[in-house]
């Protein structure tokens, strides 16, 4: 926070770069829920700067709409944060909600702004009717009883992923309750060996028919440092409390749970170090 502070300051002290006149609007662009880390913003220490230095706050929520909050409503349900704190709230259709295209929501005017001068809406075609239905129904479904079920399963099903990890002594970053579960791997040669494995093993895909399969995702430079390559695990709702010795397999040879599998190598740091 303190160097988001600093930045706001020397924003409304230096002006614009050339002629030092005062900027008109300063805006604030953070992430509800990092896909990267887990991690979720602090919003409610970011809401008090932007009143403190009167900028305009933008939240980025597409993985954490549908995912975060009790009801899924987000990082503002998450953390009990004030929604009209937020400027802007913006999120994709793609992720929980299964379609394309996605959302502003925010003033009526900045929504006509929008409407009316940002390129996408004036050049691109419009949603095909199945796609904003999809959504739609997505959204109906949240509100429903079997809605809240799926989004507090999604939490109890990414906790217990998380757990597990954590208990094979690997890694692993984010927060309670995030879908999106990093590990940290920082050798960029397992990188490829990893995802390789996931692949012959069935497990790198979103679903195969009614068998839900944990999404894995490899990230590695230039997406982040050289050193802080990671492997994303996506749980979803779909899934049951899956343990990763479970789900990725034995190694022949080498019982499960017992610390040897050739999955857990190359996510592990232990071998690196001695
Ligand atoms: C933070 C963030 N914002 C926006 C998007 C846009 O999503 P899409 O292009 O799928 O609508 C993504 C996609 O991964 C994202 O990670």
């Amino acid at each position: 926070m303190k160097d988001l502070e600093d930045v706001l300051r020397e924003a409304i002290s230096e002006g614009q770069p050339r002629t030092h006149r005062p900027w008109k609007n300063i805006l604030i662009i953070v992430e509800g829920l990092y896909s990267m880390e887990g991690e979720m913003c602090n919003l409610k220490a970011i809401v008090q700067l932007k009143k403190k230095y009167k900028a305009i706050l933008y939240v980025d929520e597409a993985h954490s709409i549908g995912a975060l909050g009790k009801t899924g409503r987000g990082v503002c349900e998450e953390l009990g944060v004030n929604f009209d704190d937020v400027d802007i709230l913006m999120g994709t259709f793609t992720k929980s909600f299964g379609s394309v295209g996605g959302y502003v929501a925010s003033s009526v005017d900045i929504v006509h702004k929008l409407r009316y001068c940002s390129p996408g809406m004036i050049y691109a075609t419009s949603m095909a009717p199945a796609c904003a239905q999809q959504a739609l129904s997505a959204l109906r479904e949240l509100q429903t009883e079997s809605g809240l079920q799926r989004v507090s399963k999604l939490h109890s099903n990414s906790n217990f992923f998380r757990a597990e990890l954590q208990k094979l002594g690997l890694c692993v970053l984010g927060a309670q309750n995030s879908p999106v579960i990093p590990v940290l791997v920082c050798c960029p040669a397992k990188m490829p060996v990893f995802s390789r494995m996931m692949l012959e093993r069935n497990v790198a895909l979103v679903t195969v028919f009614l068998t839900p399969q944990v999404a894995v995702v490899i990230v590695g430079f230039p997406a982040t440092p050289l050193f802080a390559c990671r492997v994303r695990f996506c749980i979803s709702a779909a899934h049951s409390e899956v343990r990763p010795s479970v789900l990725f397999g034995d190694t022949p040879g080498r019982p499960s749970g017992s610390g040897q599998e050739d999955w857990w190598h190359c996510l592990s740091h232990r071998h690196q170090v001695s």
